[in-house]
Parts: structure tokens; sequence; C-alpha cells
């Protein structure tokens, strides 16, 4: 029995891409915490947000942590707000390597315009500044993972090479 494998990064930054390719590659289960979440609430995380707010996202999030710590084996996609609460990293880096998922704010922001609408914390009129202030603010706390991946201007092939070569290398986990 392996432990988990944890997916963390800025929205945008390519989590549920990889790991699904990642779980491919490894022959595992993948888990994405978010459709999980709006499979369970019945909601999506639009509509959990604007009928519940984000405290009540943010608890989903923490019983999904929960969850997925007590299990074995997983390559999971967290939201990128994961980080956000101490005790969350404490449960998913209890029983996974934490890979964290780095994309310059340029990148990031073409990416997550096309997609607005299903992220709540974006605002309307999304700029890169307003990126560069959330990734600044969240930084120390996205730094806590054990390995960082650039991801910008690569493709997905080469991430998930490199995500499993250093695992492998770095870590001895697989
Ligand atoms: C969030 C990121 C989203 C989703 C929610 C909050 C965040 O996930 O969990 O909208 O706080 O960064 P993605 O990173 O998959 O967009």
């Amino acid at each position: 029995m392996g432990k988990n494998i944890i997916l963390t990064g800025f929205m945008g930054t390519g989590k549920s891409s990889v790991g699904t390719k990642v779980a491919e590659r490894l022959n595992r289960q993948f888990v994405d915490m978010d459709r999980e979440i709006e499979k369970l609430t019945g909601m999506t995380i639009s509509e959990l947000f604007r009928r519940f707010g984000e405290v009540r996202f943010r608890s989903e999030e923490t019983l999904m942590a929960k969850k997925v710590a007590a299990q074995n084996d997983l390559v999971v996609a967290t939201g990128g707000g994961i980080i956000l609460d101490q005790k969350n990293m404490e449960l998913l880096r209890s029983n996974g390597t934490i890979v964290c998922l780095v994309a310059d704010p340029e990148e990031i922001f073409q990416r997550v315009r096309r997609k607005r609408g299903t992220r709540p914390l974006l605002k309307k009129n999304l700029t890169v500044d307003d990126i560069i202030a959330m990734l600044e603010e969240r930084q120390p706390l996205y730094d806590q993972a054990e390995i960082k991946i650039h991801t910008s201007g690569r493709n997905i092939d080469s991430v998930v090479d490199d995500i499993i070569n250093r695992l492998r290398q770095e870590h001895g986990v697989l």
C-alpha cells in the first residue's frame, strides 16, 4: 500500500488534467476533490458558494481531505484553496506526498478567464494583477509542498514524466 500523491497549486495550473494522466500512468485511482464535493452535495462549486457561502465549501473540503487521508494509492487533485487551512495540509500529508504545480500569472490568467464562471472567487473583470496578488498571498502556503513542478509552456506529458521521476528519485514513494 502506497502513500497518496496530492496535487496542489493555484487555479488553472493543470491539477485535474495532470492528475488524470499521472493516475493513468501509475494505474492508480484518480480523485478530483472538487468533483467529489459536487457529487456529494448535488451542487456545482459555484452553486455551493452562492447558496451557502465559502465557509460551507471549505468545511466540505476538509471533510473530503479526511476521506482522502483515510485511503491509499490515490492520485488526488485538490482545489486551489486547500492550502488555506493548515488542518487540511496536515491530513493530506499524513498519508501523502504533496506536489505543487506552478505556472506564470499570465498563463494562469489566460487559462482561468475562459472558465471564470466555474470559479466563484474570481471576479468579473479579472486582471493579471488580481492573479499576482492572490498568488503572493498564498505563496508561502503553496511552498509547503515537497515537490514543486513548473508547468508553463510545457506539455502535459513532460509534466507527468517530471512528477513521476521526482517521486521515484527524490522521495522513493513509487
Ligand atoms: C478555489 C479553487 C477552485 C475551487 C474553488 C476555490 C481556490 O479549484 O476549489 O473555486 O480557493 O483557489 P481549482 O483550483 O480546481 O480551480
